[in-house]
């Protein structure tokens, strides 16, 4: 049986005798081979199926680890600035673990999944007028001079769970993949890969892929090499215009051979309503950035034709139904209660 983070890649962490053995059993996450799009797009193409954690999102592999760890220094309440998972995951694990989570998000700028679990989970939620960025400096000064541990992605354990999903792909495909395509928000992520590429790399030799990052064009600071004082996207995930690991998703970028570009709304709402419709995966938009930029990076021959590519699907759509029903042109058809009337449409649509 699958036995969560820490216990499953201990000799990977930082894990101490006295590290709680907190779990979820988040992580191993299906690598679904995306059949329909590999021929269209004329690559091999995988997608890392993040949504499948507990909480609906990659972030369960850095709370994890980062309550943990909390705990373990004595902790009785994590922090967080959120556009929404952090927050989601943050408030499961310090549930799980029987303390309190205070979660600091930007009013009105959280999509409805998300603000439910924080709600269910019992996080103290605090919204401010504000976005994320802003968040994120106040609970880092908050945390400095009062006793909450600080769990965004500048706490160096969330970087670490976060590290292992590169090295479920790797055993997964055998070896790690040519390029390795993500959604970049806050930057912790593509950085929390490459991280974990490198290490498997060196304790296994399994290669290391050319590192593919992709901010929303309304967010894209690193693209543009400035902050972004009033960052907006649909995707609201990545709705952050100064992102924290912006260094370490440089060093990402260059050390891997490999790219930080932008995709636009259209092109996110597009990825996000075709890779539901042609593989029966449902994403959140932020998520679909990554296969916005695959997309993107064939067309412009940034990605070879026939390379083996992974990207990430970093949340579940499930968590967002405001935008998928807004990006539906499906009618409810609404008919009596009556077989013979369902019947004949049904025949009339055949
Ligand atoms: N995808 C999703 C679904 C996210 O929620 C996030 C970040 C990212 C991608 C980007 O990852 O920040 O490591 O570059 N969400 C954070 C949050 C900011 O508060 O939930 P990143």
């Amino acid at each position: 049986m699958w036995k969560g983070l820490i216990e499953e890649y201990k000799e990977f962490l930082p894990v101490t005798e006295n590290t709680p053995a907190l779990t979820l059993n988040e992580g191993n996450t299906p690598l679904i081979h995306l059949v329909n799009l590999s021929k269209e797009l004329g690559i091999e193409l995988y997608g890392k199926i993040e949504g499948a954690n507990p909480t609906g999102s990659f972030k369960d592999r850095g709370m994890v680890f980062a309550v943990a760890k909390a705990i373990e220094d004595g902790a009785k309440c994590v922090i967080c600035a959120s556009t929404g998972n952090t927050s989601a995951a943050a408030s499961a694990y310090a549930a799980r673990a029987g303390i309190q989570s205070i979660v600091v998000i930007p009013k009105g700028k959280v999509a409805l999944g998300k603000l439910a679990q924080a709600c269910m989970y019992g996080a103290k939620i605090i919204e401010i007028d504000g976005n994320f960025d802003d968040a994120l400096a106040i609970v880092r000064q908050v945390s400095e001079t009062t006793p909450v541990k600080l769990v965004n992605s500048v706490n160096p354990y969330r970087i670490e769970g976060q590290k292992t999903a590169a090295f479920e792909i790797v055993d997964s495909l055998g070896q790690a993949p040519e390029y390795l395509c993500i959604p970049v928000g806050n930057a912790g992520n593509i950085s929390a890969y490459w991280k974990g590429f490198k290490e498997y790399n060196e304790a296994k030799n399994t290669g290391l892929p050319k590192m593919y990052g992709f901010e929303a064009e309304g967010a894209a600071a690193i693209v543009k090499g400035e902050p972004i004082t009033n960052p907006e996207t649909v995707a609201t995930a990545i709705r952050i215009g100064n992102p924290a690991s912006w260094k370490l998703a440089e060093a990402a970028r260059d050390e891997s051979e490999g790219i930080i570009d932008s995709v636009t709304d259209d092109e996110i709402l597009a990825a996000y309503q075709l890779i539901a419709r042609s593989e029966g995966i449902f994403v959140e938009p932020g998520s679909a950035a990554s296969l916005a930029g695959v997309i993107k990076s064939v067309n412009n021959g940034k990605i070879t034709k026939g390379s083996h590519v992974v990207t990430v699907f970093t949340g579940n759509g499930l968590k967002d139904p405001d935008t998928a029903m807004s990006v539906s042109k499906v009618d409810l058809v609404s008919l009596k209660n009556d077989e013979e009337e369902i019947r004949q449409y049904i025949e009339g649509i055949l």
